[in-house]
């Protein structure tokens, strides 16, 4: 393969040019890195999740802030008197600012309308969104919170401000007002749905008012792109200039663009093939007998989302169909629980413990189960090597604005062999249409998929494998953040500062 386009240093030159003087921040909510104390022990993780996976390393080329709330056992020890760590722990290279929250503020703006109101309302998996106005108060005063610390690390300075995803949809607005000349851009890491189900939001025109704010605003794909357009057009009267991608609110133009978000495409493929996961791999395959198996793979955080139990459902459908494989293959289903404090995702838990408990009870053998399932934090060697070990792995979720674990299972495999099984509800199914593509809700289809996969012939795997990784290492991080810096800097408003060519 030759050379990507994009690479971290080639992504370093462009924002040192391009930010110039400007103070580069990243606001979120979940952190980059989380500290624990276990025992009195300080010791630190990379969260789960979209956000950290694609922002942290493009952080750690071109330096700056990253304000999100703190919200682990030991982060107040980590940090200095001013909130501010820097980080990576191991290898600092850019600042880290945390915001703490009340538990009573989490429960409203973070579990109560980030996540059941906006996270169902966004997603199509048919969790009804629920929208309470404690819940939303609270979610308007940690926006006024973020965007406090926000301008108290600005300081007056010129700065460009990228916030990331749902939680923060006010932000944008409340900086501009304070402070006009803030360049301010947003990426939205989630759907945005249709007119039609947005609308059913009692805040719907505060939300869009808010990130209306921003200079530029992202999704991944253009479906959401349209999507949000038209309903600006539609609940607040914006006026859309579609051939421009421009949304004009209150006088100010938002560019909306799609960006399909990607992984360190050479990153993973290198550290799958380091001598560590290589390691890990063999110790895992004696430690989990998989010596002659055939081996099948899902990571996920445990979401309602990822269509969880319709992939056990179909990997069992598939061992009554295809009985010849009982014995011979597996399936490893890792995960992390996540946002466990909410009724619908312990209610996901214990739907997931069924189905498994009917694929393992049926074609299990003593104390040998066809489905193994972690849901534990695992560290990323283990993850690497699972990946590395994969015969194929399944992206299986019922709607996804990218799928990262799509991109990051094509990236390890430097061995150009796998089959990758994708949903076309995902973003990242626009991009690997060389995945055996399937419909999760067709335990039959995904059955005959799962089928494809393991029978699939080395040409044809290393031929659709290999097409899938010069698209990821084409379209990697690398190229996603210099497509935005690009817009976020020379676009709309800023469009009377002369463009310079790259
Ligand atoms: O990908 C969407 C997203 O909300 C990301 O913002 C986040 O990193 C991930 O899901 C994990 O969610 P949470 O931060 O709620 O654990």
């Amino acid at each position: 393969m030759g050379e990507p386009t994009w690479t971290r240093e080639k992504l370093q030159l462009l924002v040192q040019r391009e930010i110039g003087d400007y103070k580069l921040i990243v606001v979120s909510n979940r952190q980059p890195y989380v500290h624990d104390l276990i025992g009195g022990e300080l010791s630190y993780a990379s969260p789960a999740g979209g956000v950290t996976t694609a922002i942290d390393p493009l952080m750690q080329e071109c330096g700056g802030t990253w304000v999100a709330f703190g919200g682990g056992r030991g982060d107040w020890l980590a940090v200095d008197e001013t909130n501010r760590i820097q980080v990576p722990p191991d290898d600092p290279s850019y600042t880290l600012k945390l915001v703490w929250l009340s538990e009573h503020q989490q429960q409203g703006y973070y579990y109560g309308f980030s996540n059941e109101g906006l996270w169902p309302l966004c997603h199509n998996a048919f969790i009804e969104p629920t929208f309470k106005t404690s819940d939303w108060e609270m979610y308007r005063e940690v926006n006024r919170e973020f965007a406090t610390q926000v301008l108290d690390e600005i300081d007056g300075r010129p700065a460009a401000v990228f916030t990331q995803d749902y939680h923060l949809a006010l932000l944008p607005r409340l900086l501009r007002e304070a402070d006009p000349d803030i360049i301010t851009g947003q990426f939205w890491h989630i759907p945005w749905p249709t007119y039609e189900i947005f609308r059913i939001c009692p805040w719907a025109d505060e939300l869009l008012d808010g990130l209306l704010g921003n200079d530029l605003l992202g999704f991944h794909i253009g479906d959401h792109c349209d999507n949000f357009m038209e309903a600006a057009a539609r609940v607040l009267g914006s006026q859309v200039h579609d051939e421009y991608n421009l949304v004009y609110h209150k006088e100010d133009p938002t560019l909306v663009r799609q960006f399909p978000i990607s992984v360190d495409f050479e990153g993973i493929s290198l550290e799958s093939q380091s001598p560590e996961v290589a390691a890990e791999a063999e110790s895992l395959i004696e430690k989990m007998g998989l010596e002659d198996k055939i081996i099948g793979l899902g990571i996920d955080r445990i979401d309602y989302t990822k269509g969880i139990p319709h992939r056990i459902r179909a990997f069992g459908r598939f061992l009554e169909k295809y009985p010849q494989y009982i014995g011979k293959v597996v399936f490893i289903q890792a995960g992390v629980m996540s946002r466990t404090d909410i009724g619908a995702y312990q209610l996901l838990a214990e739907q997931v413990d069924e189905e498994l408990e009917k694929v393992n009870s049926r074609f299990g053998m003593g104390d040998w189960a066809p489905i193994m399932y972690l849901p534990d934090d695992l560290p990323a060697v283990t993850l690497a090597a699972f990946r590395r070990m994969a015969h194929f792995c399944v992206v299986s979720s019922l709607h996804d604005g990218m799928n990262l674990v799509a991109k990051e299972y094509v990236a390890s495999r430097f061995d150009e062999d796998g089959v990758l099984i994708l949903s076309p509800f995902t973003g990242a199914a626009s991009e690997l249409t060389d995945a055996v593509i399937v419909n999760p809700y067709a335990t039959d289809d995904f059955a005959d998929a799962i089928c494809e996969a393991v029978e699939m012939p080395y040409e044809m795997r290393h031929e659709r494998m290999v097409g899938m990784r010069s698209v990821v290492e084409e379209n990697n991080i690398y190229n996603w953040a210099a497509r935005l810096f690009v817009d976020l800097m020379q676009g709309t408003r800023r469009s009377r500062r002369p463009i310079r060519s790259f």
